[in-house]
């Protein structure tokens, strides 16, 4: 059966070029990178050209990045890591739940921490931002690109508040490495972090930059590797795949790939529009991801769209989550003020570096009719 995938937001396939650059370090390049051998300094060179290309994605120096187990590490140890005592937080009400729940544990430590809200477009208004300062504000953590909807926050802004109020500014760049160029110092932030699954590498892996001469407090105590940073021996083939893919990542921004998927996720955004009534692309009139659209098909469930384009071997997902038996709907398409019903009837497409046009048509071919017999089964929608 053919099945095509378009939930790469998700996770991504490791591309193949990446794959061969990890294949020799499972076997032939087994060593410790911390070993002073022959073996160890291979693995240890390897771990070290990684953190080089990592850096030139985000545009730091080498020393700034540690690699960590993937992005809630790197959210997680970005934001307590630099939190002293008596601290207050800015966050949105739109991170993914690496930094919600970071926050909400800080709260049951005593940290006072303000949930800054979105407009209707998802996006974060930095003058929310700015009044929200307190005199012991520490932290703004803000993300770059939000995993449902795609759309990219006023980074660069938030991070010249954030420096002018003396302040820490971490943005979750999870979502945008790879989509959008990085570069932590037009950002102005302190701490980024991003996750190898999401742009071709494997799952488990990640890097956290840390701006030079920041005190980071370690999350997890141990030997002193990453410079004491983040203890425990490297999985060298996650990072020797992270830093193949984040090469990969940086090309894809001057070979046009980049380009070509925005052009393929703008066919599929407006194919649907014409082919479907009722529907509207959440995020819209907000700067979006290249590779994400998060379409409202009105009057439908959008778990029951999931499974049923499932069944017909199309991969997507809704925003929802499933908490005790019921359906919650997405808290980031809630935020934006849409009802629960309309949040629920959402679902996100999101593309990857081995999407093609075929694929595109694929999916084309199967939800026009799909959405259309889930609305002639459904009472609301003959009510309507
Ligand atoms: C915006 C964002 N932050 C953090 C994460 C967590 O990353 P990981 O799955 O590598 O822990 C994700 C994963 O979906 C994400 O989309």
């Amino acid at each position: 059966m053919r099945r095509e995938y378009f939930d790469n937001n998700a996770t991504t396939p490791v591309l193949p070029d990446v794959f061969e650059a990890m294949r020799p370090y499972f076997s032939d390049h087994f060593g410790n990178a911390s070993s002073i051998h022959h073996h160890g300094q291979e693995t240890r060179a390897a771990v070290e050209r990684a953190r080089d290309s990592v850096a030139t994605l985000l545009g730091c120096r080498a020393p700034e990045i540690v690699f960590t187990g993937g992005g809630t590490e790197g959210d997680n140890l970005g934001i307590f890591g630099v939190l002293r005592d008596d601290a207050h937080v800015i966050t949105s009400t739109i991170e993914h739940s690496a930094v919600l729940n970071t926050c909400r544990q800080l709260e049951t430590l005593g940290v006072a921490v303000t949930y800054i809200p979105v407009d209707s477009e998802c996006l974060v208004d930095p003058d929310d931002v700015r009044r929200a300062l307190r005199p012991n504000t520490q932290l703004i953590s803000i993300m770059m690109a939000n995993n449902e909807t795609g759309v990219v926050q006023p980074v660069e802004e938030i991070g010249k508040i954030a420096a002018e109020a003396d302040v820490y500014f971490h943005t979750d760049a999870v979502q945008a490495a790879g989509k959008v160029e990085i570069d932590v110092e037009r950002i102005g932030c302190d701490l980024l972090t991003i996750s190898g699954h999401k742009i071709h590498a494997p799952q488990g892996v990640g890097a956290l930059y840390v701006r030079k001469g920041i005190q980071l407090t370690p999350r997890l105590f141990g030997g002193r590797h990453e410079r004491s940073r983040r203890a425990g021996t490297e999985n060298v083939p996650g990072i020797v795949g992270l830093g193949r893919a984040a090469e990969l990542a940086q090309a894809g921004f001057t070979n046009s790939e980049v380009a070509r998927m925005s052009s393929l996720r703008d066919q599929l955004q407006t194919v649907l529009l014409r082919e479907v009534d009722e529907s509207v692309v959440n995020g819209m009139g907000s700067p979006r991801v290249p590779n994400t659209t998060n379409i409202r098909f009105e009057h439908i469930e959008g778990e029951a769209l999931v499974i049923a384009l499932d069944l017909k071997g199309l991969a997507v997902s809704t925003g929802a989550a499933c908490s005790s038996g019921a359906i919650e709907p997405s808290h980031v398409l809630t935020a934006m003020g849409l009802r629960p019903d309309q949040a629920r009837a959402s679902i996100r497409f999101s593309l990857g570096k081995q999407s093609k046009p075929e694929d595109v048509d694929f999916a084309i071919g199967l939800v026009p009719n799909t959405v259309a017999k889930l609305r002639e089964l459904s009472p609301v929608y003959a009510r309507r």
